[in-house]
């Protein structure tokens, strides 16, 4: 494979856990993307994370978002691949990344009031969740992952990504993600993958 080391991937990583199934999925990413790679940790035990929307009113006056946060590396637009890396909990995304969601407010205010529309160039999604919810698949009959799954994709959406690559490793409580080599090896090849493309920016 020929890379391109002009390609930028930009890391949501939604775990608390630095050494957890989430963060052995995203490292593999890491590993095989051989372009540049940035990275968001939303924990604040891992970062100061990214403040919910606080209804400032600032994207009323200014285009964007004026919280003076990670959010910002969202909006920057300067990566061609997003990565959102994220346990599930109580079958929905946790609260940092609803955080992140809400900071998209923005966009109404910028369209409301200053009549304009923010547009994000076009880039590829790709979405790593982990879930240990054997037990709840066997009392409820069926996986848990659709409303984390419809959260997510709300922030593809919000910055024109499309999101092709989607990796489950939803047994975590019995199966460590570190040892799915099935999961492992499809997030590798879409790492070398996408590292590869051409710069469409
Ligand atoms: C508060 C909480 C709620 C959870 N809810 C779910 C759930 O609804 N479905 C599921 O499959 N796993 C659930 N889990 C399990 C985690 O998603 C799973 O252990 C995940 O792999 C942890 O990733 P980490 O090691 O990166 O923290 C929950 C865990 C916690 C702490």
């Amino acid at each position: 494979m020929c890379y391109n080391k002009n390609m930028k991937a930009l890391i949501i990583f939604a775990s608390p856990h630095r050494q957890g199934s989430t963060a052995a999925l995203v490292n593999v990413f890491k590993e095989n993307f051989k372009g540049e790679v940035e990275q968001i940790d939303l924990f604040p035990n891992l970062s100061k994370g990214i403040s919910p929307c606080i209804d400032c009113g600032g994207c009323k006056r200014k285009m964007g978002c004026v919280i003076n946060d990670d959010f910002e590396k969202v909006t920057r637009d300067d990566y061609h691949v997003l990565v959102i890396a994220s346990p599930i909990y109580i079958s929905n995304l946790p609260p940092p990344l609803w955080n992140l969601i809400s900071r998209f407010n923005f966009t109404f205010g910028n369209r409301v009031y200053l009549k304009q529309t923010r547009q994000f160039k076009e880039k590829e999604g790709v979405l790593i969740l982990t879930g240990g919810g054997t037990e709840c698949k066997k009392l409820m009959g069926k996986t848990n992952e659709d409303e984390a799954l419809k959260e997510a994709n709300y922030i593809f959406a919000k910055v024109n990504a499309r999101l092709d690559h989607v990796f489950l490793s939803l047994n975590t409580d019995i199966f460590p993600a570190e040892k799915d080599e099935n999961v492992k090896e499809k997030i590798a090849l879409a790492a070398r993958e996408l590292s590869s493309q051409q710069d469409k920016h």
